[in-house]
């Protein structure tokens, strides 16, 4: 039966063609597209008296908040007069301040003041280059497009009481968005790359997850069977639905079988093509005497430093074509991931929520 199969122009089986309209891989740089979604920068709380640098898709930004109940402005990092970083300047009387010649400009970025000559007309072009930016879920978010595909992604448990926030940390990755993103969806890592803190190699059996593409992404479900919980051991399992709003948002649902949920927003930010940024905060339905944030914290910082050392080994670029990795029945929801992300870079799916 299987040679009635094969192609008899090219030999080839059907069966074992794979049909990948897309690029092999998936370079950030190369595609336009993915200017055009907000990604988080930081935690707002650490935009203070300082400019700050942060840099999303190879494109280097200062945020600064022009006093300390102001929104944070953002501009890119560099001036003008003579291409000076920005972020290494300072605010003063509610104006950034060029570390070179000391140029300032206001929150809207126009020019306030040139010292060495205070009451000549400004050069026309002297003002900064503004970016969108706006703080949402006690983070800042950048879009470096004035056309966004969508809103920042929705987080209804935020302001729900239900819901007590835990904010957690801002992680650095040597490794692309994707391959980040990628691991968040990947139940079949946690018994191997989290043997030490709550994965255990002899529970590696998993249950197929059902995956399901949305119109914000994906969305998918499934269990794992870990053998520890922030701050308490033993085995449990985790029942998980994860919501993948494109490119790179996750939002991670856990419910344990007593009950308690814990929620992972994991904001993941494409630095440039071959490093991401990882900011992230739990929401959880215990209080802080049931389990405190510190527990939770420090878990989650042993956790995603395990992701850490393992992902910072992967080679670049990623791999979006099937046929560059081996793919098994645990890689459903990576597949589905891979197909959407090929859709969203060769323009035939843009996501809405
Ligand atoms: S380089 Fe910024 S003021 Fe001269
Ligand atoms: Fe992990």
């Amino acid at each position: 039966m299987r040679a009635a199969l094969q192609n008899s122009t090219t030999g080839e089986n059907p069966d074992r063609v794979t049909r990948h309209d897309g690029p092999d891989h998936l370079v950030v740089s190369e595609h336009p597209v993915l200017r055009r979604f907000w990604y988080a920068a930081c935690f707002a709380h650490n935009v203070n008296a300082e400019p700050v640098a942060v840099t999303i898709l190879s494109t280097p930004l200062v945020l600064w908040r022009p006093s300390p109940d102001a929104p944070v402005s953002a501009a890119l990092d560099r001036c003008a007069h003579r291409d000076a970083p920005l972020s290494r300047g300072w605010v003063a009387n509610c104006h950034l301040v060029c570390p070179y010649h000391g140029w300032e400009w206001d929150r809207a970025g126009r020019t306030q003041r040139i010292p060495q000559f205070p009451d000549a007309p400004h050069p026309t072009r002297s003002g900064l280059t503004m970016v969108s930016a706006r703080e949402r879920y006690g983070m800042v978010w950048i879009c470096l497009s004035d056309d966004p595909v969508t809103d920042i992604p929705p987080v209804p448990e935020y302001d729900d009481p239900a819901w007590r926030r835990v904010p957690e940390y801002e992680f650095d990755f040597d490794c692309t968005a994707m391959h980040l993103l990628e691991n968040n969806f990947d139940p079949g890592h946690v018994a191997f790359v989290h043997r030490n803190t709550f994965g255990n190699p002899d529970r590696a059996e998993l249950t197929d997850t059902e995956v399901t593409r949305e119109p914000y992404g994906l969305r998918t479900f499934g269990q794992v069977n870990v053998d520890s919980r922030p701050g308490e051991l033993g085995t449990t399992t985790r029942t998980t639905v994860s919501t993948l709003y494109a490119p790179f948002f996750g939002h991670i649902h856990i419910t344990y079988p007593d009950g308690l949920r814990h929620l992972m927003v994991k904001a993941i930010t494409p630095v440039d093509d071959e490093s991401c940024r990882l900011v992230q905060l739990v929401l959880r339905t215990d209080t802080e005497q049931d389990r405190p944030a510190a527990d939770i914290l420090a878990f989650d910082v042993a956790v995603e430093s395990e992701d850490r050392a393992l992902l910072d080994l992967l080679p670049t670029p990623f791999p979006l074509a099937p046929h560059l990795n081996v793919h098994a029945r645990a890689d459903r929801n990576s597949l589905a991931i891979r197909r959407l992300w090929t859709d969203l870079v060769t323009g035939r799916w843009l996501p809405s929520w």
